[in-house]
């Protein structure tokens, strides 16, 4: 395994984004490992969109380390009514975050993509190097193409002041996250939660069956978002010449998976087992059954010695404890 850089525990660190998933993961993580001097801000006090806001705040705060955990995010809905916001927010984002953090002298920054930057064709596992290589998928390309401008941008301000003002800019690119601060709404959230809350109504009401779309065949891959968070600061506290030495400049993004991927069938077992709901599971063939494959390669970051600790299992009940408190 290599070795991390031992860690100032005082080092100022804003983590935009702090009350979304990753961003109060993040948050947790950093407080657990001993960091107290971690700066945040809401959406309502500070829109990252706003170039001058944007420099303002990094003006007066002038932290040591930026994790950029803030985006507009929204399911195949949202990024087909909204495209518009999404490539336009996110890239007002990025843009002001990376050029304002560079302003004000930030040396690190981790910037948070996701595994949609890679083409909808990519062999299977995606690995960093599939990235510009084909068509995206359509319905999140503005999403997709704003996540390819945030690696970018940390790559160029890399090649540009890396050596002459001594930054390094890095992304990492998650899977499928789930668990704690997961949204939870019926009609509008991931496979995960939309599974967790139908079988727990489905075990409160006594229904004999679930039915779920498409034909339970398509794999997919899932990590716990506190694995999400501690692979994001494991990256971050990584020795330069380490990272270097398992990145390119122009290819200097890390993905971050579980390893393994499992079929829709397979999860919906595992999601009614830990809820505890005792009827059956059917599929609706009729309904489209999405990509047979998304499963990205984390053999880099592996190789760098990190590895997910949650197993599905443990995260499923995790997150249900947590649905239940939220709707209590
Ligand atoms: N969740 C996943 O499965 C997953 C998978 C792969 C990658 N990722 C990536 O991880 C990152 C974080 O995702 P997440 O799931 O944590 O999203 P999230 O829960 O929706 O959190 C996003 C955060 O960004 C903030 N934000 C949005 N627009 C802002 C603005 N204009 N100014 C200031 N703050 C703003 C939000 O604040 P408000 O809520 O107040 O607007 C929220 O706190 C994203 O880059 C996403 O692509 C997530």
């Amino acid at each position: 395994m290599e070795k991390n850089v031992s860690k100032e525990l005082s080092e100022k660190i804003y983590v935009a984004g702090h009350r979304g998933m990753v961003g109060s993961a993040i948050v947790r993580n950093l407080r657990a490992q001993g960091f107290s001097n971690i700066v945040t801000r809401t959406h309502a006090e500070l829109d990252l969109t706003n170039q001058l806001a944007v420099k303002n705040f990094f003006e007066q705060e002038k932290p040591d380390q930026v994790y950029l955990a803030a985006a507009k995010v929204g399911g195949i809905h949202a990024n087909n009514t909204f495209p518009a916001e999404f490539i336009y927010q996110n890239l007002m984002m990025e843009a002001n975050v990376i050029h304002q953090a560079f302003e004000a002298g930030v040396k690190k920054l981790l910037f948070l993509g996701s595994s949609c930057i890679y083409p909808k064709l990519a062999p299977q596992p995606m690995s960093e190097d599939a990235l510009l290589t084909g068509k995206l998928e359509e319905t999140n390309e503005p999403y997709a193409i704003a996540k390819i401008a945030g690696i970018k941008l940390c790559e160029s301000y890399n090649r540009q002041y890396g050596k002459t003002h001594d930054i390094d800019y890095r992304s990492v690119m998650p899977t499928n996250l789930y668990g704690l601060g997961d949204n939870y709404h019926p009609e509008n959230s991931h496979v995960i939660p939309a599974l967790i809350r139908r079988f727990h109504e489905a075990k409160l009401s006594n229904k004999s069956e679930v039915v779920i779309w498409g034909t339970g065949t398509p794999r997919r891959e899932f990590l716990y978002v506190d694995d999400m968070a501690a692979a994001s600061i494991f990256v971050m506290d990584l020795d330069k010449s380490i990272y270097d030495q398992h990145t390119e400049p122009m290819q200097n993004h890390i993905n971050v998976g579980f390893g393994t991927d499992i079929t829709i069938a397979e999860l919906a077992q595992a999601v009614s087992k830990a809820i505890g709901y005792e009827g059956k599971i059917n599929f609706d063939s009729s309904k489209p059954d999405g990509a047979p494959r998304k499963w990205m390669d984390s053999s880099r970051l592996n190789h760098l010695g990190w590895h997910a600790k949650v197993s599905l299992e443990q995260g499923l009940t995790l997150a249900y404890q947590d649905m239940l408190m939220k709707l209590s």
